[in-house]
């Protein structure tokens, strides 16, 4: 059987990180359902944020004004240690990359170029043009090459081995092959990202269904803060692709089917456009529902940067011109961009302290997939690439002190086990009637009911409704099989087993949005329409029993920065 000190499941950003630190040190498999350079990191764009200073106009940004801004941004539901290790950490973290390559947009000097994002006190996001995720990927997984990491390219981890209160290895499938097979490790890594495709209307690959967090959840792993989901001001309707923030940070203007600049009646600050994503993602969908926006592909609003002198746009937003030239036949420098507020990240996760602990022995997560938590309610735009460079550094520091310190030997015998116990899952799907179009019904249901129910706006019946119809789903998904029988990239299977988790995550999220009877960042209840610092300025705990979640909570680290009215 394969035996290791840690695996890492997730081959993006935070988990490339986690193993740099490791290997050498450690003997590191890392088990991933995509080949690195396809995880979804490659797709942030805009920026990572650090306070470096580096423009004539930002010189006064520190560390402490960049923690600031993240725990106003997060509605000071994010614990303020953490987000201080971020903002602080995150500056050796972005030079770090700098040194090992990333080819960085530049001032004049030469420095690291930083634009203005939402949220933010001083243009601080680190860009290389608007492709810095796919820049930071390369310039990883090509460090990444040099270090003693064993990869399992497209391996989909389907179990982790709990007994005893300690993990002891998981079972995965190879894709390529059908084989499901067993890894032995006393330390496990998550950093497999995010959960969008819950939601139809998302900003992510196909592949972030949130698998990570319901192998960790069904392993008796807490998540955190699950309800508080994240939509992106600015989607290509239909499609939901990505128009970076940095449009909005270089002066792009957001505009009504009016020609009014209306961010300017729902915030003083100026540019209006640089709110927050909440409030900008609530306010355009406030814009659209009174009908001052375009009428037709679900409702959308203009994203204007034709005032902008066209060698910006070229050399700083070549991608989402060449996106939108693409996608929807319109040149950016010609005519605006049609945007509408779209999922794009998900501020909870599986529960860590700061070192990327979880509440299992030996279980650790990082990046995405992790809530730490120094987003809180509400992510600032460019804290997320740092967030998998901060903390997935520290997951691997922390997963090397467990290996060389803990006492413990994991079973084979557990994980021999589980791989009878997984071979025979899959048996039985096979055996079952109901595969074929269900399987897919189903989940586009679910992705349809956390749109309409879970999404922007939210309230008691329409959250009740949504709870009510994903119950149904679950239900129907127990008699769903898998009619295709092949064992070599087995489409119809992986969407099966993915769905299990999907639909258990939803039901986590909708019911903590359901309990949360507050509103907080991106959490905004009709119902509740004020913050509620008395009864909710705490941590959602979510706990997996199989009658659904069973919640608990926690208090937030509040450090320097006192809650206060949030006010853009
Ligand atoms: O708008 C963007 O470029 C997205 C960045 C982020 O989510 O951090």
């Amino acid at each position: 059987m394969n035996k290791f000190d840690v695996i890492i499941i997730g081959g993006g950003l935070a988990g490339l990180r986690a193993g740099i630190e490791l290997s050498g040190n450690a003997k590191v498999a890392m088990l991933t359902k995509v080949y690195p350079m396809r995880s979804h990191s490659s797709a942030a764009e805009g920026g990572v944020n650090a306070a470096l200073g580096n423009r004539g106009d930002n010189k006064e940004d520190n560390v402490y004004t960049h923690t600031y801004d993240t725990v106003k941004g997060s509605d000071y539901l994010a614990d303020q240690d953490a987000a201080e290790i971020l903002c602080k950490e995150g500056i050796d973290r972005v030079y770090e990359m700098e040194h090992w390559g990333v080819p960085f947009s530049r001032t004049e000097e030469g420095k690291i170029a930083q634009r203005p994002f939402g949220g933010g006190s001083y243009a601080r996001a680190c860009y290389a043009s608007d492709k810095t995720g796919h820049a930071l990927l390369e310039t990883m997984y090509e460090r990444s090459l040099k270090e003693n990491l064993f990869v399992f390219n497209e391996y989909m981890v389907l179990k982790l081995v709990v007994k005893d209160g300690y993990v002891h290895g998981v079972v995965a499938l190879s894709l390529r092959t059908g084989e499901v097979e067993g890894f032995i490790a006393k330390t496990i890594i998550i950093a497999t990202g995010g959960l969008g495709r819950i939601y139809s209307f998302t900003t992510n690959a196909h592949i972030n269904t949130g698998f990570g967090n319901a192998i960790a959840y069904w392993a008796g792993v807490t998540l955190k803060d699950s309800e508080f989901i994240q939509f992106h001001p600015t989607g290509l309707p239909t499609t939901g692709i990505l128009i970076t923030e940095g449009v909005r940070g270089e002066g792009g203007i957001l505009k009504n089917r009016l020609g009014e600049r209306f961010m300017e009646k729902y915030v003083s600050m100026k540019p209006p456009e640089l709110a927050p994503r909440d409030i900008v993602a609530r306010s355009m969908m406030i814009e659209i529902n009174e009908g001052r926006g375009f009428p037709d592909m679900g409702g959308y609003l203009h994203l204007d940067v034709t005032h902008l002198d066209p060698e910006i746009v070229k050399k700083r937003l070549s991608q989402i011109r060449e996106l939108t030239i693409s996608f929807m036949g319109i040149d950016p420098l010609k005519k605006p961009i049609p945007v509408r507020p779209v999922q794009h990240y998900s501020m909870g996760g599986i529960g860590t302290d700061i070192d990327g602990a979880t509440n299992i022995k030996g279980i650790y997560a990082a990046g995405e997939a992790a809530c730490v938590s120094v987003h809180g309610a509400n992510r600032l735009g460019a804290n997320s690439l740092l967030e998998t460079l901060v903390f997935g550094r520290r997951a691997g520091v922390a997963a090397l002190n467990y290996v060389r310190n803990e006492r413990f030997n994991p079973s084979e015998s557990y994980v021999n086990s589980a791989v009878v116990e997984i071979k025979s899952k899959i048996k039985g799907l096979f055996n079952k009637k109901n595969g074929g179009t269900e399987s897919t019904k189903i989940m586009h249901e679910l992705q349809q009911t956390m749109d309409k129910y879970v999404g922007i706006f939210r309230n008691q019946i329409g959250l009740e409704r949504g709870i009510e119809i994903i119950a149904d789903l679950k239900k129907r998904f127990e008699k769903v099989g898998v009619s295709s029988k092949g064992t070599t990239y087995n489409l119809e299977l992986i969407r099966v087993l993915e769905l299990e988790g999907m639909l258990d995550i939803a039901e986590v999220i909708a019911k903590g949005a359901l309990a949360r009877t507050e509103t907080r960042g991106a959490h905004f209840r009709t119902d509740h329409k004020e913050r509620d610092d008395t009864n909710w300025l705490k941590h959602t705990i979510a706990e997996y029993t199989p009658d659904g979640p069973r919640f608990s909570y926690q208090p937030v680290l509040i450090g320097k920065y006192k809650p206060q009215k949030r006010v853009y």
